[in-house]
């Protein structure tokens, strides 16, 4: 596999170790609250299915289908969302859970989308950040890993819809992924 998908820049173990912290975390903040967890899919799949397991609080899951126009190795910064929420937010705790944070664009556009469902509070807990790419500023209240400007996959992340299910995060090799 790391012939084609190239080295892990974050490992099954690391991954593993970070998220049972976020999930400890989480728990405390949220102890005694309404928790909606709501993942973002496709690319928060994994992460998300890790994370909730590691909360240990009663809570509900939600999820949004959100699709980003093309589908090039980097964000055309226009966001489709596909589908609702199927739980009902108002006055609740809403943690949104992200692959990814790169331009920021994304998240942005979300938080915008659920605040008209008046939900006691938004925060965003996303496994990567790109900090280098950010052109808004948005909140995030946990990450799990700060990277490099690099593209990866694995780990729910996929490059033109593919390598979603490599089960650690590696820098995609553009010499044998061509455009
Ligand atoms: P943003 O709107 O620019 O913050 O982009 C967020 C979205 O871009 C993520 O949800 C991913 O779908 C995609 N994205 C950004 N960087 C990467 C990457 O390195 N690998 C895979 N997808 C990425
Ligand atoms: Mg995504």
């Amino acid at each position: 596999m790391e012939r084609i998908f190239g080295r892990p820049i974050v490992t099954q173990e690391e991954m593993r170790a970070r998220i049972k912290e976020l999930g400890k975390q989480i728990t405390a903040d949220y102890a005694g609250k309404d928790l909606v967890l709501v993942g973002v899919l496709k690319g928060a799949y994994a992460f998300y299915a890790d994370l909730a397991r590691a909360i240990r609080i009663p809570m509900r899951v939600d999820f949004l289908i959100v699709a980003s126009y093309g589908s090039r190795a980097k964000t055309s910064g226009k966001v489709k969302v596909i589908t609702e929420l199927t739980e009902d937010v108002r006055g609740k705790e809403v943690l949104l859970v992200e692959d990814i944070v790169d331009s920021g664009l994304t998240v942005q556009y979300l938080m915008k989308t659920l605040a008209k469902q008046k939900p006691r509070s938004i925060k965003v807990c996303t496994l990567l950040s790109k900090p280098d790419r950010r052109t808004i500023d948005v909140p995030l209240e946990y990450v799990g890993f700060k990277i490099p400007d690099q593209y990866v996959v694995g780990y729910g992340l996929d490059y033109q819809q593919k390598y979603r299910n490599l089960p650690y995060l590696a820098v995609l090799d553009m010499e044998s992924n061509p455009e």
